[in-house]
């Protein structure tokens, strides 16, 4: 079942530089920066409320995230939702022929499960399901 956004994820250039603004001029409390082998990024979480906003780095430029720049500039990046149960969420949607990026949940930050719906799918939005590690 999807509980909630879990984050709103911002594709930045400059990890250090976008949390110094998040810090410094909005005054939030950035998180310690995670680096994500399987996305090929560097990430820094901010609680704002009960959703965070999650900054996001290409650690190549050859990565989702780096041609998403490249191509796009630096802006929102997806909407993740949180699960409680991310296989039958992927396979409920696989069935209902949705198009997935991740048919498989993949290991992101903090040891969550995560995978990602098509943005053809969802209406040009890049969709993450999230389900927070234990
Ligand atoms: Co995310």
């Amino acid at each position: 079942m999807i509980q909630q956004i879990d984050h709103i994820a911002i594709a930045v250039s400059d990890l250090d530089e976008a949390a110094a603004f998040f810090a410094g001029q909005l005054g939030l409390e950035v998180g310690g920066i995670e680096t994500v082998e399987e996305q090929k990024t560097k990430v820094a979480f901010i609680q704002v409320g009960q959703v965070r906003i999650e900054l996001v780095q290409p650690t190549e430029p050859d990565s989702p995230v780096g041609k998403f720049i490249a191509k796009r500039g630096e802006g929102i990046h997806h909407i993740a939702l949180r699960t409680d149960g991310i296989e039958q969420e992927l396979s409920g949607l696989a069935d209902k022929g949705v198009r997935l990026i991740d048919k498989e949940p993949k290991v992101g930050a903090h040891d969550a499960r995560i995978a990602f719906v098509h943005p053809k799918s969802s209406h040009g939005v890049l969709l993450e399901l999230c389900q927070p590690s234990k």
